[in-house]
């Protein structure tokens, strides 16, 4: 990261690539599309929304985020993608019931131009679909990287795109650790030619677009770039990576009131997080092995919060336990239950329940709105691996080798804006402020 070089203005146009088209896919698209005709706000979006202050206090200066660090605009969009179903995304919209058919009527053509590219797809990696339509064949994973670059060099001709972002927004694949293939760039490549069987599909997209210099954020908890291989790649190719795990919904909730009892010196005894869902995603985590993904990624927010290690007779012995369970009637309308147990002034305990009843893919469509405006934004700077200033957006941020992750939403905020700031030359904040008293 370096403040030398300041970014390059985002001149034309910017494609957004996001493997799987589903909820969370489609009702990003819509909803860029319904304020661009101005149907909408981009209401969750920090790029779009939130101001940032410069200098002191008393300067008064505190513009738009978007006016002070060069973004793509919203009219200079392209959306793509892939996906194992061939539906264009109106068609998908209106199956994950996210927005109502009403909502989206006045972009409806523009919604059933983005039609996916045939997926590189796996039922070992993802169950739980059925139906799927469109699936690249080819005799090793290195040809189908091929297969996903030719349709990057398709959609940039076609579209007219002057640079490109790829946001996996595509189904969670089951848990896996890293393996000897992931361990660094020539295994990784050797694996593809060999269809070495712990290269999931996510993998490939990843491989893909960092080979053709696109940046890549990973929406979901499995592995995808967080690998020394896809590392390694990212510094070679020279292209901005993020992940992991859109943080929307509970873990949003969490990184939220942790920190605020942490602050306090107020203890944890148990944390238990259930929710009830019913989109596809639900159904896909109804398998065990997607669930393990998502539950060490839920699991391990906690516990960097509250350091355990540091303030064990607050932290040390805590029951922390996430369930998710597919309800299919409520389909999008997630409710996360959190019951809380703490203890505060000798020991005595007290309860904190928060039943949230949220709108999953309402939270994470503004999230990839962001992230594809600022991995563009950290490409045009000339930053290269892993963007640990983005962790604000995930919950399970993915950070330098040895390096533990930030999860507190406050540090991940400050941070982000810091960089900016950083980016553009502008001072840091640091909260201090003696210099107001020093005056007086
Ligand atoms: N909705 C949220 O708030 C939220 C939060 C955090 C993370 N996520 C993650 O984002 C992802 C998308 O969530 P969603 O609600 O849109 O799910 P969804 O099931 O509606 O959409 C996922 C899409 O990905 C497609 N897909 C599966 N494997 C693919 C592959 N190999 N290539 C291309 N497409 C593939 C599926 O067919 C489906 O259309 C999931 O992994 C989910 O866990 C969502």
């Amino acid at each position: 990261m370096s403040p030398s070089q300041p970014p390059a203005p985002a001149t034309g146009k910017l494609g957004i690539l996001t493997p799987g088209m589903g909820a969370v896919s489609t009702t990003f698209i819509a909803g860029v599309l319904a304020a661009r005709k101005g149907y909408a706000q981009p209401f969750g979006s920090l790029s779009q929304l939130s101001h940032i202050r410069l200098g002191k206090r008393t300067d008064g200066r505190n513009p738009l985020i978007k006016d002070l660090v060069p973004l793509a605009g919203l009219d200079d969009l392209e959306f793509g993608g892939w996906d194992p179903y061939s539906d264009d995304a109106y068609t998908s919209a209106m199956k994950a019931g996210v927005l109502d058919a009403r909502d989206i009527e006045g972009i409806g053509d523009e919604l059933r131009a983005v039609r996916p590219y045939p997926a590189v797809f796996s039922s070992r990696w993802v169950k739980n679909l059925e139906g799927i339509d469109q699936v690249k064949e080819a005799a090793t994973h290195m040809d189908l990287a091929e297969r996903l670059m030719e349709d990057i060099d398709h959609f940039r001709g076609e579209r007219g795109v002057d640079r490109l972002v790829m946001v996996w927004c595509g189904s969670t694949e089951a848990y896996e650790e890293p393996s000897a293939v992931h361990s660094d760039l020539q295994a990784f490549e050797q694996g593809l030619k060999d269809n070495d069987p712990a290269i999931s599909p996510s993998q490939i997209y990843a491989y893909a677009a960092l080979k053709m210099k696109v940046p890549f954020a990973n929406g979901a908890p499995n592995l995808t770039v967080d690998t020394p291989a896809l590392v390694e790649l990212a510094a070679q190719e020279e292209v901005p990576i993020s992940g992991k795990d859109f943080k929307t919904g509970q873990t949003l909730m969490k990184t939220m009131v942790a920190p605020g009892l942490k602050a306090r010196m107020l203890g944890v005894r148990g944390w238990f997080s259930t929710n009830i869902l019913g989109n596809r995603d639900g159904e896909v985590l109804d398998d065990p092995d997607s669930f393990r993904s998502k539950e060490v990624s839920k699991l391990g927010v906690l516990e960097q919060i509250l350091q355990p290690e540091v303030y064990p007779e607050l932290y040390g012995d805590i029951y922390h336990k996430v369930r998710i369970n597919y309800y299919p009637p409520r389909g999008d309308d997630k409710e996360g239950w959190d019951s809380i147990d703490i203890f505060g002034w000798l020991g005595y305990p007290m309860q904190i329940k928060i039943d949230f009843l949220c709108k999953d893919s309402i939270l994470a469509a503004p999230i990839v709105l962001d992230l594809a405006l600022f991995m563009d934004l950290a490409a045009r700077s000339g930053w290269a691996g892993v963007q640990e200033w983005l962790s604000f957006y995930f919950k399970s941020p993915q950070s330098a080798p040895g390096l533990y992750p930030e999860n507190d939403l406050f540090i991940q905020l400050t941070k982000l804006k810091n960089t900016l700031r950083h980016m553009m030359g502008e001072e840091l904040i640091t909260h201090l402020g003696t210099e107001y008293y020093e005056e007086v």
